[in-house]
Parts: C-alpha cells; structure tokens; sequence
C-alpha cells in the first residue's frame, strides 16, 4: 500500500478518513480512545502543510437525514481541545470546503449522506472528487464496504493508508502471520456463534487458546458438564464439538475451566461462590472463572511469546465477578510476551484494570479486529492494496 510519509501534502486537500464511531451517553463521549489514537494522523498531516478534513461516521443513524443524536459536533469539540486549535464542524460540506493549508476541519457524519452505506458510485465519486488527496486511518471501519472507506480509496485521485491504519496491520500481522511461539490467545465474551470464524481460524494458527465468558459455557456444557442458569448456546453445541475435535487434531491446547464463580443473581451486592466445574446448581450462573483455572491461565500466559486478547473472561463490570478478568489482564501485562489486545470490552477492561501501558499493542477495531482475526481480508485495505502501484502521487 502506499502510505500517508510517502505523499507530499502541502497545500493539498487531505481527507482523512477516521472512525471516531466513540461511546457516547447523553451526548457525552465516554470513552475518547479512538479520537487520541487519530491524533498522531492528524498532526502529521497539519505540519506537512495539508489542508486537513476528517471524515466519519457515528452510530447508525438513517440515511439522508441529520440526527442530532449522531452529530460528530461532541467530537469536534473534544478534537479542538486535544489538538489546541479550532476544529469547525462542516455541515453541507459535500457542495464544496473551504479551507487553507495548515487548517483542520471535521465533516458531520458520513452517514447522514444517502449511499454511504451501499458504497453509492455517485456518492463516492462525489466525495472522491473534493480531495487531492484520501488518507484511509479508519482501521476499525476497514472490514465496511461503504463510500468513504471503499469508494473513496477507489475513486479517490491519490488514495494511501495512514499510520494508524498501518501500525495496526503491522501488530496484527506480527501477532498472527509472523509470530514468535508459544502464540496464546485468549477469547472471551457472550457467544460463540458472533466468535464461530474466530474460534475456528486461531485453532488453525495458535498453540494454546483459553475461553471465557458465555463461550466457555458452551463448550463446558459440550463436555457434560451442567451450567445451570448460565448464558450458553444449546444450539451451537455441535459447533464446540466440532471446534474441540479440530484443537485436537492440531495439538492445540484448549483447556476447560477447572473451577468457576457462580450467583444466583448477577448484581454488586451478589454473593459469588467458587464451585468446581462438577458442582453447578439449576439455579447457578457460571459468571467467572474460579481460582484454579486463573491460576492454570496465567501459568500458561506466563510461557506465552506472543498474546492475542479478545473479550472478558466474567462479568468483570460487577466487583464480584472482576478477578478473573482483572488477574488474566495483569497475567497479559506481566509477561514479556509481544500482546495484542481489541474489541470494545477488552478495552474497557484494559482501562479498568489500569494495565493499557504494558500492552504491547491496543488495537481501536471491535469488529474490524475480529474479522481480521478472523482472517478475512478488509475490503478498504485490499482497495489500497489494488491501487498501490500509481504514481498519481508523484506528481
Ligand atoms: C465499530 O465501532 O466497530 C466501527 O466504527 C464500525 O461501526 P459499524 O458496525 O456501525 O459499521
């Protein structure tokens, strides 16, 4: 791909495609870990004297009509704080910006414009046709197929990937293309069946893979055991059978819970009881891992070279179902391995358990992490990839 260094921007049209698609509750940005991670970009592109517009999108709001619910006005404003300058909200800007070089502006929500989602010609054309210059950093919003991630980088008469973009890819990359062995991953979360691919591809490429969260249930309720009340997926029982016979086939250590924390209710002032995995009652809710097993996990983290980090253990948010979690995060933040964490609950787990610094790498894609986890292809990079060999840009 060609990448933003190697462009000259001065006094070009630079959009800059980010995903500032932040938590947001009553119009307050709760979490602002994507808008830091665009920083770096955005500076970037400022001190090489580019005329600086960022695109993206919030929320899913309806085409071809504004929302103030979806409005990226919060974002512009925190944008102007962190970067210590004006940052206008453009709101027609589709019929033309204007701006000088050295500015940076923000257009209101991609997807208030009709076609952005269906990834309209017409649209992206349009779009394509205000910049000289497209700068595609939106890696959480590279597994979309939509007119200001695809279209543009089609259309667009420079198109090139922006550091984040890259430095993602290059973590990603490293952790499961190239990496250093033992490679452990650890998967978490509500369901299987939104993890099947995932479940399915690191069996494929990893030598230990640890389960949490409803996940495990499943494939704890596969091996016979009762979980009770518990969050699992009857139907995808097959599936964990199939998953556990394949970890077999490749060696592949899949260890069970061998102790877990269960309630009868899932609340702060809940009473959590360890039971071994044997020991489930009708009434029990299977919400963490018990003592055993974390031990037995941060053992086998401890002799990882290379961690990838996807999705809760427990119901870490509660106090009395965070250990789990809480001592796997600090396991992840002790070793020496190279790791790589993402998706939104990991991330807020992360924050929680205060260890992000001693991450190797924290991705910013929820969905766009587990595709590529998943080993698709992200349809906007494969666009830069096909439009890598121009030399439009040296003009
Ligand atoms: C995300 O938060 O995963 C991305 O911003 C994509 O958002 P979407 O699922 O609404 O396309």
């Amino acid at each position: 791909m060609l990448t933003m260094s190697e462009v000259n921007l001065k006094d070009k049209l630079v959009m800059i495609r980010e995903d500032f698609n932040v938590p947001m509750v009553s119009g307050q940005i709760t979490s602002d870990a994507r808008i830091e991670a665009a920083l770096p970009t955005i500076m970037q592109a400022l001190s090489a004297g580019a005329k600086v517009v960022l695109l993206s999108h919030l929320g899913r709001p309806e085409e071809g009509r504004f929302s103030s619910e979806n409005s990226l006005a919060p974002v512009a404003r925190r944008l102007a704080q962190l970067l210590g300058r004006p940052v206008p909200l453009l709101s027609n800007w589709l019929n033309g910006i204007d701006i000088r070089s050295g500015e940076v502006a923000l257009c209101e929500n991609v997807r208030f414009n009709k076609g952005e989602k269906t990834n309209s010609i017409e649209l992206s054309k349009k779009m394509a046709a205000l910049c000289d210059v497209f700068v595609m950093d939106a890696f959480a919003t590279a597994h979309r197929t939509e007119a200001s991630t695809y279209g543009m980088a089609q259309f667009a008469p420079v198109a090139c990937a922006g550091p984040l973009l890259v430095s993602e890819l290059e973590a990603l990359g490293r952790a499961l293309q190239n990496p250093n062995h033992p490679l452990l991953a650890i998967v978490g979360g509500a369901k299987v069946s939104s993890k099947l691919h995932v479940l399915e591809f690191l069996i494929k490429h990893v030598n230990v893979l640890l389960l949490g969260g409803g996940i495990a249930n499943t494939f704890i309720a596969e091996a016979g055991y009762a979980v009770g009340r518990s969050l699992y997926e009857v139907d995808l029982l097959p599936e964990a059978k199939r998953l556990m016979a394949l970890a077999k086939q490749k060696g592949v250590i899949v260890p069970l819970p061998l102790d877990v924390v269960v309630s009868e209710n899932i609340s702060e002032a809940a009473e959590a009881t360890i039971k071994s995995i044997e020991q489930v009652g009708p009434a029990e809710k299977i919400v963490d891992i018990g003592p055993k097993t974390i031990a037995y996990y941060c053992e086998l983290i401890s002799q990882a070279k290379t961690i990838l980090w996807n999705g809760p253990v427990g119901v870490f948010e509660m106090t009395p179902f965070s250990k789990g979690t809480a001592d796997i995060a600090q396991a992840i933040a002790n070793s020496q391995a190279f790791s790589v964490a993402g998706g939104g609950d990991t991330i807020a787990a992360i924050d929680k358990f205060q260890v992000a610094d001693r991450i190797s790498y924290i991705s910013t894609g929820g969905g766009a992490f587990l595709e590529y986890v998943e080993g698709k292809t992200l349809p906007a990079v494969s666009m830069l990839e096909q439009r890598a060999g121009e030399t439009s840009h040296l003009v």
